[in-house]
């Protein structure tokens, strides 16, 4: 979680680029914001409470002494300790000549911090990461006191960062700066995602690559186990044992507009807008409408493999699982496999059982949800083989699977995952038809109906994204602004677009949410519906709706308040609702791209008018890299 961004160039001031980095971060925490820079006054650090514009105008009113050439930020998603000043990063050590920044949980900190104790070393946070400001202090003195060096090539800071480092067990993504050595940034991690940017006489360091490239698209994601120098001469790296690392930059193909707002009020909104765009540019360069079949770039899995293959495996979290719960029905129908789809916490620690002939999907917007990481590795170790998709290129799930569908949803940044989560839906549709045609499950005729039904799907989203559907979901988030809970229904497909409709909702409204299959209602949940609950029936056109609008006869019959999901000039439904969402009819198998715009939206306007900051929504972050 927890947003790093940190610079250092020839000329100029660092300052700014540091904030308006930790702008583009700020949706991985905002509990607390701070840099720390070397001016000429010495090592300068402020650090605030609250959203990162707290700081900057903190820093407006009592600026630095001076231009900086090197610098670090840090916005915090508190696991450790508070949040409070104190806790916020950046942390110093003793002396105030060394300042560190840290994403991820040290899990002995406690063991380490009463070492550092008895050696005198007085801590002033609660949390784990200023240990590791104190265990490189440490070693520095001893190397410095003439300590025997192992690697006497590399400066005695960079070699107490390794051996620090190497103590250390738990996740890290570190920044480390130090007084007297004022011209590098030295950079290490373990299971948190960290990114090197590398400019003219520049070089940057970020937790994620929107923050990056208004600097840079040269990038180098540092491995596990890796630690970077940065100055501005260039970017060296070794292993945490000294090893030098011969390295390959990559070029993002993102452009620094995209993480711009654009004029929208929020990213949330901004990428809910995005979305015909992003569906098309995840499906249309792969659609090979001849033989009614899918190639996806760099996707080295044979007919053979797929074949062969006996059960499919799901893993991921939150909104992705939701696309995996899409993508168990599409695989199933399409291709004739199994199909689980898991929480990827729960599988992580479930009973270990052999998985030959099983493939496992992990799916993540970011590529970096630790659940998700460790769930795949969890299924290799049993044997699977592993394909992921994903949106972030060379982020750590892609790096660690056999292949990858990429969605080119271009960066998210509204911390509500909305254009990623439509585009995951795509690439799920387009996987399972690879699958049906490689199984030869489905004709070419087959596949060439199910393409069209994608081709044709573009020009009909037009209709949810013009004003009059704006404002229809607008009115009804201001009606129903206040409502205690509310209830989604779905069945089949539209199921766990309900339970994505329910979490859009919790997430950025803070307003009690559910999500059901339309069919169970009546095993529990119908006891909760009286005039006050708001019931979200999706009830489009297709092989459920004639049972799901029975459901909604259930739920009028008690007198709750029904706001229907429907297709246009639906009479049935529209008698049923008490309000509708009109979307436009697709195939069954796309309708879940259809439905979810309206709920993404309905949750968006009721944060709005409830005066909530959709972006940031209270104890979330993004990417959540740590357990
Ligand atoms: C919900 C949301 C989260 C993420 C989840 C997985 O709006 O954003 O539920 O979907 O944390 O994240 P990724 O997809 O990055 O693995």
């Amino acid at each position: 979680m927890c947003g790093i961004f940190g610079a250092v160039v020839r000329e100029g001031d660092v300052t700014p680029a540091i904030l308006d980095g930790l702008a583009l971060l700020e949706y991985r925490g905002y509990d607390s914001a701070g840099i720390a820079v070397f001016t000429s006054r010495g090592m300068e650090r402020r650090r605030r409470v609250g959203k990162l514009e707290i700081l900057r105008n903190a820093l407006a009113k009592e600026g630095f002494g001076g231009p900086a050439t090197i610098g670090v930020g840090h916005t915090r998603w508190a696991t450790h300790g508070g949040v409070t000043e104190a806790n916020a990063h950046p942390h110093s050590d003793s002396k105030d000549e060394l300042v560190l920044v840290h994403n991820g949980i040290i899990e002995n900190y406690l063991d380490l911090r009463g070492d550092l104790i008895t050696k005198g070393h007085q801590f002033l946070s609660s949390t784990d990461s200023e240990v590791l400001a104190h265990a490189i202090e440490d070693r520095l003195q001893t190397i410095e006191r003439g300590g025997a060096r192992q690697h006497p090539d590399i400066s005695a800071l960079e070699e107490a960062v390794m051996s620090a480092a190497r103590a250390a067990r738990g996740t890290y993504a570190i920044v480390v700066l130090h007084k007297r050595y004022p011209d590098r940034i030295i950079v290490a991690r373990q299971d948190s995602p960290v990114v090197i940017g590398i400019g003219r006489g520049a070089a940057f360091v970020a937790s994620d690559v929107p923050a990056l490239l208004r600097h840079t698209r040269s990038v180098y994601y540092l491995r596990d186990g890796e630690v970077a120098t940065l100055t501005t001469e260039g970017v060296g790296v070794r292993t945490l044992d000294g090893k030098v690392v011969s390295y390959r930059p990559q070029e993002i193909a993102w452009d620094a507009a995209a993480t711009d707002r654009r004029g929208y009020p929020h990213y949330m909104l901004k990428e809910i807008e995005e979305q015909p765009d992003a569906i098309a540019q995840t499906a249309f360069d792969r659609l090979d409408d001849e033989n009614g079949d899918v190639r996806f770039e760099d996707f080295d899995v044979s007919d053979e493999k797929l074949k062969s293959a006996q059960r499919i495996q799901i893993i991921a979290c939150g909104t992705s699982l939701h696309a995996g719960f899409v993508g168990k029905f599409l695989i199933e129908e399409f291709a004739g496999l199994p199909v689980e789809c898991d929480y990827a916490s729960e599988f992580r620690y479930r009973t270990p059982l052999p998985s030959k002939d099983v493939i496992a999907i992990g799916i993540s917007q970011s590529g970096e949800t630790m659940d998700t990481l460790k769930g795949l590795g969890q299924a290799r170790e049993r044997g699977a083989a592993i394909l992921d998709i994903c949106n972030v290129k060379g982020s750590s799930i892609p790096r660690m699977s056999d292949a990858t569908i990429y969605t080119h949803a271009g960066p998210e940044i509204g911390v509500a995952s909305t254009k990623a989560f439509t585009c995951q839906l795509v690439a799920l549709y387009l996987l399972a038809i690879r699958m049906g045609r490689a199984r030869g499950r489905l004709s070419r005729d087959d596949g060439r109906e199910l393409l069209l039904s994608l081709r044709k799907l573009r020009p009909r989203l037009d209709a949810l994204f013009n004003d009059a559907a704006r404002e229809s979901v607008r009115a009804l988030a201001k009606k129903y602004q206040g409502s205690r809970d509310f209830l989604f229904l779905g069945r089949g497909l539209n199921y766990p677009i309900a339970l994505e409709g329910a979490l859009k909702l919790k997430e950025i409204s803070y307003i009690h949410a559910e999500g059901y299959p339309a069919g169970e209602m009546k095993h529990g949940p119908i006891a909760m519906i009286d005039a006050t609950l708001p019931v979200v029936v999706i009830a489009t056109r297709g092989r459920d709706r004639d049972k799901t609008l029975n459901q909604l006869e259930q739920v009028r019959a008690r007198g709750g308040r029904v706001i229907v999901i429907c297709n246009a000039g639906d009479a049935d439904a529209r008698r049923l609702g008490d309000d509708l969402i009109e979307v436009p009819a697709t195939s069954d198998h796309l309708a879940p791209i259809v439905n979810v715009i309206p709920l993404q939206r309905l949750a968006y306007e009721i944060a709005v008018c409830r005066n909530l900051s959709p972006d940031n929504p209270r104890n979330l972050a993004k990417s959540v890299t740590v357990e």
